[in-house]
């Protein structure tokens, strides 16, 4: 785990060393979702498998790519494609990108999400804004030997998504008239979409929407005392009663429709910070 450290240290200083400097704030894009990245002025872009210890990615909506540049006055640094845990990766792969962007020196990381909807009171194309999670992906990126470096051994989670950042949100998401859910994001490893008697579980354990994402990043960011918000698009609607099969070329069509939503209240959230 010395390595690790060293590992997260020497990335961060080949980044530093590419013009990667003083970024204030990390943002993690999801799947279909790197529409934002229109909206920063770019400095500098290096793909994934020329950074060295970066994952690469495989997913084919994703282009893999780091982005350095600005939103208004700030620094931002930009992950365009994420790390998936059904690709394969360690959870240590998943969160090395956080570790090194918190090590940049971001002081806030915003990610975004695709996702289906179990509360049926939300629709496909809105936004929902995490208030919690659960961890249901069945591992966990802070498993073995603890780098005290980084954070504490037993992380609290007691509040794992910024209640400053998110009362930005809501007040950012009402001043342009756009619908923001809020509610709670369960993980599941995939790649597979969930059975109905799946959907049923997720619902009556207590989540509004299910992905395959986002908890380790944030996890990693908690153990870090990054404070972190994540919104997700509704892409689909999970009803065991009337379960169609998955479609999804429609799910990245939603993402895309949505993303103009999310997109706004992202560049206004980092231009306020
Ligand atoms: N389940 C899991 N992950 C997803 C879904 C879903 O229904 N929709 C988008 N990502």
């Amino acid at each position: 785990m010395e390595n690790m450290l060293d590992r997260i240290k020497g990335t961060t200083n080949f980044l530093k060393s590419n013009g990667f400097n003083g970024p204030e704030v990390g943002i993690i894009l999801g799947t279909g979702l790197g529409r934002l990245v229109r909206h920063i002025e770019i400095d500098h872009v290096l793909e994934y498998d020329k950074i060295p210890d970066f994952p690469v990615s495989t997913v084919e909506s994703h282009d893999g790519k780091l982005i350095y540049g600005r939103i208004g006055n700030k620094k931002v640094v930009a992950m365009q494609g994420r790390f998936h845990y059904y690709e394969g990766y360690s959870m240590q792969q998943i969160v090395f990108p956080v570790r090194v962007m918190k090590m940049l020196g971001v002081k806030y990381l915003l990610v975004s999400n695709a996702a289906g909807n179990v509360n049926l009171s939300f629709r496909k194309g809105e936004l929902m804004l995490l208030t919690d999670h659960i961890n249901l992906l069945g591992d966990n990126p802070l498993i073995g030997p603890n780098l005290d470096e980084l954070g504490t051994r037993f992380p609290d989670m007691s509040s794992p998504y910024s209640e400053f950042l998110n009362s930005k949100i809501s007040a950012i998401a009402e001043r342009h008239g756009i619908k923001l859910n809020k509610g709670i994001y369960a993980a599941v490893a995939g790649p597979n979409l969930e059975t109905r008697a799946e959907y049923r579980y997720m619902r009556t354990i207590g989540a509004d929407l299910v992905g395959m994402s986002t908890i380790p990043e944030v996890i990693a960011a908690n153990h870090m005392k990054l404070p972190v918000a994540a919104i997700s698009v509704i892409t689909d609607e999970c009803d065991p009663d009337n379960l169609k099969p998955v479609n999804i070329r429609e799910i990245l069509e939603v993402a895309g429709r949505a993303e103009v939503s999310l997109t706004k209240v992202f560049v206004d959230l980092v231009k306020e910070l």
